[in-house]
């Protein structure tokens, strides 16, 4: 073998062993991310559900974490005090004595999921608890349960994001929440005051 293609070849090994290395480190990142995605019941919400003649009520896993669908279901009733909430039929969407919040689509689909989010917006809006974590956003509406995903560590919101990056992108717009702006805004005042409690 002749001296330039023997350095060709040490290249190409010394090029291949570190992209091998961290194809490896990706993979066992989206595999963490998905046990812990499943352990943190994002598929209840984010999970349009349907009901099974033998199972009763399960996720629909051909929508995966699509959100509540375009056209889905409000629930039905009215929320009557003392009840603070009511889940529709898809588990997707909750009405809430301040109007109906709709789970967002977290596949990688650009237009309608979070496709175009970076690593840093998903890790932000998760510690902040604020709409795409801008400092000054709107808070994150109930019942997404960000508080308890805010303190999680860094590697582990890394991961979970890395795994909703991964899974196949589903093209669903989700409905704006149907909550009036004054309501946002008196929520937003509370937040700017005085950090959530958890
Ligand atoms: C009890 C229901 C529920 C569970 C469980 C849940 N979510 Fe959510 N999630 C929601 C709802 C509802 C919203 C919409 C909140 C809003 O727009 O203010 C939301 C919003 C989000 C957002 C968008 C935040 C933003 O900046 O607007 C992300 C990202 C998210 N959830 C990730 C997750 C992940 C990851 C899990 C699992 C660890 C999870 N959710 C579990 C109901 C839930």
């Amino acid at each position: 073998m002749q001296i330039r293609s023997l350095l060709s070849l040490a290249a190409a090994v010394a090029l291949a062993a570190p992209a091998a290395a961290r194809a490896q480190a990706v993979e066992k990142l989206v595999k963490r991310g998905a046990y812990l995605v499943r352990l943190g019941g994002c598929n209840d919400c984010h999970t349009p559900w349907k009901l099974d003649p033998k199972r009763g009520p399960v996720p629909d896993m051909s929508r995966m974490l699509s959100g509540h669908s375009s056209d889905g279901p409000d629930p039905a009733g009215k929320v009557v005090p003392p009840d603070i909430g009511i889940i529709g039929p898809t588990f997707t969407s909750f009405a809430m004595p301040f109007g109906i919040v709709y789970a967002p689509n977290l596949t990688p689909d650009r237009e309608t999921g979070i496709g175009a989010w970076s690593e840093k917006v998903f890790i932000q809006s998760m510690r902040t608890g604020r709409h795409l974590g801008g400092a000054r956003n709107r808070p994150i509406l109930p019942p997404m349960p960000w508080q308890s995903l805010s303190e999680a560590e860094e590697g582990d919101l890394k991961a979970m994001f890395a795994y909703l990056k991964s899974i196949p992108p589903i093209r669903n717009k989700v409905p704006e929440h149907k909550v009036p702006p004054e309501v946002i805004a008196q929520m937003k005042a509370a937040a700017d005051q005085a950090p959530a409690a958890h």
